[in-house]
């Protein structure tokens, strides 16, 4: 309960006089606007500055926020008691049985590191080094000119949320005003992040509906109008949500767009060999603006790849045009999160450490990549297969097929996708977004027909 308060209006309410009473001196005189029963909203200097309380909680004034549109769907699935649902909210890999998976190699991994009884002192601030050498080789390539001169900045990040949220950070203190432009859609979290880095950011198109593809003459018309020297972000590989990806020519007419305009690229990677089960081919985007001489940023993620959910391990890296100006932006981001969360956490980055640093484990984790990429796809033609032999429409559904990564975007709309959870007890994001990964080889039949049913009887 509060027990100190601040402004007390002219026309003092009798709850606030009680107060005043009860306070003794510890009042002082504001403008109230408004007032409910045991506390006062006061305006002072344009802001809604405090709220006076008698016997209710300082909290009063805090409302409830709504549930985040992913992570939410995974709440509401739990409570649904029906045998049939599933959850294709959240893009996280699941076995044929729809249970969690934990790599192999990762198990491998920790088990060496519990042989060699590491300890569990602070990293330092810009993480553990043997993963930030391994992770940008993983990105760039190990014998990339970027790497053999210096020129990336890398610091261990918490996961690529806290990497994105890191560069946002570094946007904001050293390009203040500069925009970030996002693609129409994106992930949910990417307008939440630079929200609050208080990085202001606008739209270029991407998706077009009425292809269910690439509107790719409306993105390069948005980089092009976008003002000289905006950051433009860049899902590296495997589209979220969509599933759509630029061509390799695409890709180059894109670089060429952002050169001209002294842009700078700002790459997410989140899928690296989830795509297209290859590291080196999901890397690709990235390591072609990287060998035109570009300066660019690139967040990494292991959530995905090495099934790395909970640890929190993923990366930063900006590449400059020299390594002392590499070695200027990496003291700068240390000192960004220095106060954020001080120092990341060592436990995946030892585990990326080892999986990455040894040869043997690494080809292994190659393989369960491989595997997990292939159920994926194997979901994937199964659902289509299931959906054109059951739409007796003539509808064409090829746009399925023509997505890669983790997700497919249904093209279902709000109400459809409502339709889906409600009546068929599939949990998917509000955009239509199914996570495929989230589904099994003997669902497929069971989607499709809460698919059709949700597309054709629901406007
Ligand atoms: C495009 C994109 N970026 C970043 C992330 C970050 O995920 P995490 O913070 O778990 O690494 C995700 C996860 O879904 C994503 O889809």
């Amino acid at each position: 309960m509060a027990s100190t308060m601040l402004s007390i209006a002219s026309a003092t309410p009798s709850a606030s006089l009680s107060m005043h009473e009860k306070l003794k001196g510890k009042v002082k005189l504001g403008s109230t606007t408004n007032s409910t029963a045991g506390f006062i909203k006061t305006k002072s200097f344009g802001r809604v500055s405090m709220v006076a309380a008698v016997n209710v909680s300082r909290f009063e004034g805090v409302t409830m926020a709504p549930p985040d549109p992913i992570l939410g769907v995974s709440e509401a699935f739990k409570a649904d008691t029906d045998e049939k649902k599933l959850n294709l909210g959240v893009g996280a890999y699941r076995t044929e049985e729809l249970q969690p998976y934990v790599l192999d190699v990762v198990k491998k991994a920790e088990n060496l590191m519990l042989e060699r009884g590491e300890n569990k002192e602070y990293l330092p601030i810009e993480g553990l080094a043997a993963f930030n050498k391994v992770t940008a080789e993983l990105l760039f390539g190990a014998d990339n000119s970027v790497l053999k001169e210096q020129r990336v900045a890398t610091v261990q990040g918490l996961s690529g949320t806290g990497s994105l949220r890191l560069a946002a950070a570094l946007i904001e203190r050293y390009f203040p005003g500069a925009k970030v432009l996002i693609s129409s859609p994106t992930w949910g979290n990417h307008k939440n992040i630079f929200n609050d880095a208080r990085v202001p950011w606008s739209e270029y198109r991407y998706y077009d509906p009425k292809t269910v593809g690439l509107d790719f003459e409306g993105m390069i018309a948005d980089i092009k109008a976008a003002p000289g020297g905006s950051f433009i972000l860049l899902h590296g590989c495997a589209h979220n949500p969509t599933g759509i990806d630029p061509t390799p020519e695409q890709w180059e007419k894109i670089a060429d767009v952002i050169q001209e305009k002294n842009h700078i690229p700002f790459f997410d990677v989140a899928y690296q060999g989830f795509a297209s089960g290859s590291l080196d081919n999901d890397a690709s985007s990235v390591r072609l603006f990287a060998t035109r001489g570009m300066e660019l940023l690139v967040a990494q993620s292991y959530s995905k790849n090495l099934g790395l959910y909970a640890e929190r391990i993923g990366a930063m890296n900006v590449v400059c045009s020299s390594s002392d100006l590499a070695a200027r932006v990496k003291s700068q981001l240390k000192r960004l999160a220095r106060p954020m969360y001080s120092n990341p956490p060592v436990h995946g980055a030892r585990i990326v450490a080892n999986v990455v640093g040894n040869p043997a484990l690494f080809d292994e984790w190659k393989a369960e990549m491989e595997m997990m990429a292939g159920r994926i796809k194997n979901v994937r033609q199964k659902l289509f297969d299931s959906l054109s032999a059951k739409d007796k429409s003539g509808k064409d559904w090829s746009f399925i097929l023509r997505q890669i990564g983790m997700f497919s975007f249904t093209g279902l709309n709000k109400a459809q996708s409502d339709n889906m959870t409600n009546k068929w007890h599939v949990y998917m994001t509000k955009d239509g977004r199914i996570s495929l990964a989230g589904l099994s080889l003997a669902k497929c039949e069971y989607l499709a027909d809460a698919i059709i049913d949700s597309y054709h009887n629901v406007s």
